[in-house]
């Protein structure tokens, strides 16, 4: 492997697919992960054939602690760098906190928050050695408020936002940029991942994006090295107006939102 290297995780549908297609498109080669390894294989031969790059897949459950050692180890033991980091794989519990599994929300946690702080620092450190490098997190508009029925997914991407901005700041300097990506509501399997999900108005009520668009404003953001990209003007606003707003407001407007249809 010669070209450059991103690592994307959730790499085999909705945002992250979209953006290994992009991160081929200009010719990078791609480490791979998500839990599915035969669908890995098929995006795997799908993007070399294409797009004439290497790509190598690492299929396993990143809410699982131990994996996040065993993927760096992997990495690590190639003969090339990571140039772009991209934590996109993430996922949501739907339905008030008490009667939902506490487990769901532990994985939801060591998923959206741990594998991606883990990964940020591995290979932040490499990154600033080598004096460049990219990381490009995919956070939510959730980020912005609180969550009422996804209580522990909209605390997660507040999280990574406000853990990615900081980091960014830190890294002034180094040749090395975080850039936080937040999405709205995007067609993609993540309402049917997250059960019970398409039972509440957050798809129905808003504009839906197209996983491209989401994904190329994060990548044209990422090689700009810019800290923040909020996805779709609609979103931009909305994210503007609750900076304004009363916080018991916009937990009120938000609950209505999410609130289950039937
Ligand atoms: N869709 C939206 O409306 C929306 C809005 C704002 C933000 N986002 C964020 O965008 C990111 C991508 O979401 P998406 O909508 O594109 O989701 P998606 O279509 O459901 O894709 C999720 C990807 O992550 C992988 N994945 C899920 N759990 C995993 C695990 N435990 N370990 C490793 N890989 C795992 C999946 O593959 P496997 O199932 O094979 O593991 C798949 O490749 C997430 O962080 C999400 O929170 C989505």
């Amino acid at each position: 492997m010669s070209k450059q290297t991103a690592l994307i995780t959730g790499a085999t549908s909705g945002i992250g697919y979209e953006l290994a297609t992009i991160h081929a498109q200009n010719k990078f080669n791609l480490v791979l992960v998500a839990r599915n390894a035969s669908r890995l294989l098929v995006v795997k031969k799908e993007l070399e054939s294409t797009f004439g790059i290497e790509v190598l897949t690492f299929p396993c459950d990143l809410s699982q602690p131990e994996n996040i050692k065993k993927l760096t180890d992997f990495t690590d033991k190639q003969l090339f760098r990571i140039d772009h980091l991209v934590n996109n794989a993430g996922i949501g519990v739907f339905g008030k906190l008490w009667v939902t599994n506490l487990d769901d929300h532990l994985k939801l946690i060591q998923l959206n928050v741990n594998a991606l702080v883990s990964l940020t620092h591995h290979y932040s450190e490499k990154m600033v050695n080598n004096g460049t490098g990219k990381v490009l997190n995919v956070a939510s508009t959730a980020a912005f408020m609180p969550g009422p029925f996804m209580s522990t997914y909209f605390a997660s991407k507040a999280f990574v936002l406000s853990f990615g901005e900081a980091v960014h700041s830190e890294l002034d300097g180094t040749g090395v940029t975080v850039t936080t990506l937040c999405p709205g509501p995007t067609e993609t399997g993540f309402e049917a991942a997250a059960s019970g999900m398409k039972k509440s108005g957050l798809f129905t009520k808003s504009k839906v994006a197209s996983p491209y668009e989401v994904a190329k404003d994060g990548y044209d953001t990422m090689m700009k090295g810019k800290s923040l990209v909020i996805s779709g003007w609609v979103n931009k606003f909305n994210a503007f107006s609750i900076r304004l707003s009363p916080r018991n407001m916009v937990t009120a407007i938000t609950k209505s939102i999410m609130k289950p249809m039937d």
